[in-house]
């Protein structure tokens, strides 16, 4: 698949691994919004060896979420190898390998971004990987901590990886000390570009179509993978999309508000057939906080929308008067 999706000749937008939000529903969304991937959210390579229901609920896709990626987490090469050869008879496309998670749950069994501190282990979790019959990719930061030399021996594992039959690579580039922080340091994907042959994908700080023509212009990356910026606008995905296809960024259609709150009501909808309906309002409200900023009256909208628990009362307290402001 990592060989059809990089052989469309032309860029590709990927709906990027989000923890507690790349959901099924989300996926299904991000596809049709105009994704030409979407990812699970990472996954715990020894909680799958242990064969936990929740595992297996969030591997659980249909096919209007494909290609699908399923991303896991772990330092145990054991369990990956069981994850990647498992995952590759349920449907998915790629297996990503995450080593940039910088939550302490995470570091302390020694995955996520604390591979970027031993990456010689990282190197036999990718061979670990490297066992299944569909294609591997790795996702990282730009270190762990902030130093110049770190960066340099990121690099050549980097090189490594590829020889290592990686198919690609995403590049977060902040350092996993850096959490969120200060600003995606896009010019690192454009030297990993530079030096290494199999495709590079960007993620980091591109909330717009501005920053995707950007981030493309000074990296020439294979591709953008989209996370924050989609949360309540899935368009941005189609818009993307639309500029890889060739259309002049100028002439893309600008997204309003409304029609983004047009898209998130759809979205709850699914996501209340799906969890019914208490949880899935809880669930969506992360979403909506993205959806009412930025305007007058979106503070008052959202403390509303936090206090309502039931479809009818948000559709008619929050989405109304916002189609009415806008
Ligand atoms: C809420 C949240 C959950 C995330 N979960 C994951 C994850 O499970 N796996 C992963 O590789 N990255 C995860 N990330 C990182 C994103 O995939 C992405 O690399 C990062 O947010 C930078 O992109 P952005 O500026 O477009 O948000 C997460 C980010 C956020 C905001």
């Amino acid at each position: 698949m990592a060989h059809s999706l990089f052989s469309l000749n032309r860029k590709v937008v990927i709906s990027a691994p989000m923890a507690g939000y790349s959901d099924t529903i989300y996926r299904r969304f991000a596809r049709k919004y105009g994704a030409d991937l979407t990812f699970t959210e990472m996954i715990s390579a020894e909680g799958f060896l242990r064969n936990g229901a929740k595992t297996l609920k969030l591997l659980h896709h249909s096919s209007d979420e494909e290609p699908i990626g399923a991303q896991f987490f772990s330092g145990n090469p054991d369990a990956v190898e069981f994850s990647a050869r498992k995952v590759s008879s349920m449907g998915f496309s790629v297996f990503d390998i995450n080593m940039g998670c910088p939550v302490r749950k995470v570091l302390k069994n020694g995955a996520g971004a604390a591979l970027l501190k031993n990456l010689k282990w990282a190197e036999k979790i990718i061979k670990a990987a490297m066992c299944a019959p569909i294609p591997i990719s790795i996702k990282i930061r730009s270190g762990f901590s902030s130093s110049e030399d770190e960066w340099e021996n990121i690099l050549k594992f980097l090189a490594r990886a590829e020889k290592l039959g990686i198919s690609f690579i995403t590049i977060h580039p902040r350092t996993a000390t850096q959490f969120f922080t200060g600003k995606a340091n896009w010019k690192l994907i454009a030297e990993a570009v530079k030096i290494l042959k199999i495709p590079v994908i960007a993620s980091g700080d591109i909330f717009s179509i501005e920053d995707v023509v950007k981030v493309i212009e000074l990296t020439d990356a294979a591709g953008v993978m989209i996370a924050r910026g989609a949360l309540s606008n899935f368009q941005l995905f189609r818009q993307a999309k639309k500029f890889f296809e060739g259309e002049n960024p100028v002439n893309i259609e600008k997204i309003s508000v409304a029609e983004r709150g047009e898209t998130m009501l759809e979205f709850i909808e699914e996501e209340i057939k799906y969890r019914g309906e208490e949880r899935a309002i809880q669930w969506c409200r992360k979403f909506l906080v993205h959806l009412l900023t930025g305007f007058p009256g979106a503070r008052q909208l959202r403390e509303r929308m936090n206090k309502i628990e039931k479809f009818s009362t948000l559709e008619r307290e929050v989405f109304k008067p916002l189609f009415e402001i806008l």
